[in-house]
């Protein structure tokens, strides 16, 4: 089976996770975590970083730390994983799904304006699968309306909007470093500001709301979001790496690009895409079926699978979750866009360990299956 993912863990990380293990320091202090979160910083752009447990609790601390009003309004895509939507609700806020571009499969920004009320107070874009938002017309809406901009780039680590590394857009920026992402520390993630007393904060609520001058004195409900030293070793050497990595996405994705476009040419079925103000790393390389080949993703995934290729399908809106059912918020919208990209979208393998010949293959197999 050629698998959809693999990280790519090296001599590097055994080497400062031994170091770390040796130290003594195994849970939240230690040299690698402040390490970690400096390099990171520092390679994105941002002046501080909060290294936490994983990607999800980077973005719920995040709307934690703005202390938004209860029930206020947030704007996010539909499509994209039930984190951004979990955030927002664990935080008692309401999350207004909208739909998304057809080719960048991003939040449809043209369609923010029109959902914003009183109630509005931030917006979160994904820049899904590696391509990034289009961040001006969202940081002027930010500004118009005095939104918060909380950016999740959990699948766009090296990606860049205008030459500019995404990350870099939010009053918080948070990452996710799971097995599948860029980089990785197995599980982990973490929030990215250069507001310093909003750095401390999310500090502080990572941290149990612990304060040092009042030890056990807490002021404030906190979280225990806290990442291990070890993670931190392999997240230091994988910083370390991070351009290879970046480099090695890209190569995929272009490989891909240039073998699957003759299908496309025949509209069978679209590729990803890369705007000319973007940088596309390809986390994931999608691809979505024309719908007149009356074969969806399932089908097709099934086959893929009996010829040894693993792959994974699209999100599933969050406008058609069933958890989310029973919110009296639910309005029973239709957003086209992203229920086309579930029913007929999924994503090719896309490791760092992949080779050309797989590759080759892999995209063989597409063109026999679809043709
Ligand atoms: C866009 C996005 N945000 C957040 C997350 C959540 O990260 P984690 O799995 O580390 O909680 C993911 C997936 O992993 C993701 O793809």
């Amino acid at each position: 089976m050629i698998p959809v993912n693999e990280p790519l863990i090296g001599e590097k990380e055994l080497e400062y996770v031994a170091e770390a293990i040796k130290s003594g320091w195994i849970s939240s202090e230690g040299q690698y975590i402040k390490e970690f979160e400096e390099h990171f910083a520092y390679y994105i752009g941002r002046k501080h970083g909060i290294a936490v447990n994983n990607g999800t609790n980077a973005l719920i601390l995040a709307l934690r730390a703005l202390e938004l009003p209860e029930d206020s309004e947030v704007i996010i895509p539909s499509f994209t994983i039930i984190s951004c939507a979990m955030a927002c609700i664990y935080n008692n806020l309401i999350p207004v799904f909208l739909d998304s571009e057809k080719d960048t499969w991003n939040i449809d920004v043209s369609g923010i304006e029109v959902k914003i009320t009183e109630k509005t107070k931030a917006i979160m874009p994904v820049h899904i699968y590696g391509h990034p938002v289009d961040m001006d017309l969202i940081s002027k809406i930010a500004r118009k309306y005095e939104l918060y901009i909380v950016e999740d780039f959990a699948e766009a680590i090296g990606s860049e909007y205008k030459g500019i590394k995404c990350g870099n857009f939010g009053d918080i920026s948070c990452v996710s470093f799971y097995a599948n992402k860029v980089i990785t520390t197995g599980e982990g993630g973490m929030c990215l500001a250069d507001d310093g007393e909003l750095a401390n904060k999310l500090r502080r609520l990572r941290n149990l709301a612990f304060i040092p001058e009042e030890r056990f004195i807490h002021y404030e409900l906190g979280f225990n979001f806290r990442m291990t030293n070890i993670q931190a070793a392999i997240g230091l050497a994988q910083t370390e790496r991070v351009d290879e990595h970046v480099k090695k996405k890209i190569r995929v994705g272009k490989i891909y690009n240039e073998l699957l476009k003759p299908l496309e040419e025949k509209e069978r079925i679209k590729l990803p895409v890369e705007k000319e103000w973007a940088k596309n790393t390809y986390w994931m390389y999608g691809i979505v079926l024309n719908a007149d080949l009356r074969i969806n993703a399932e089908t097709v995934m099934k086959k893929m699978a009996e010829k040894g290729i693993q792959t994974r399908p699209f999100f599933y809106p969050m406008h058609l979750q069933p958890a989310f059912k029973k919110y009296s918020w639910f309005k029973k919208e239709s957003l086209p866009v992203s229920e086309n990209l579930y029913k007929y979208g999924f994503y090719l393998p896309s490791g760092l360990t992949l080779t050309d010949e797989q590759i080759l293959k892999i995209a063989d197999y597409v063109k026999e299956v679809i043709t």
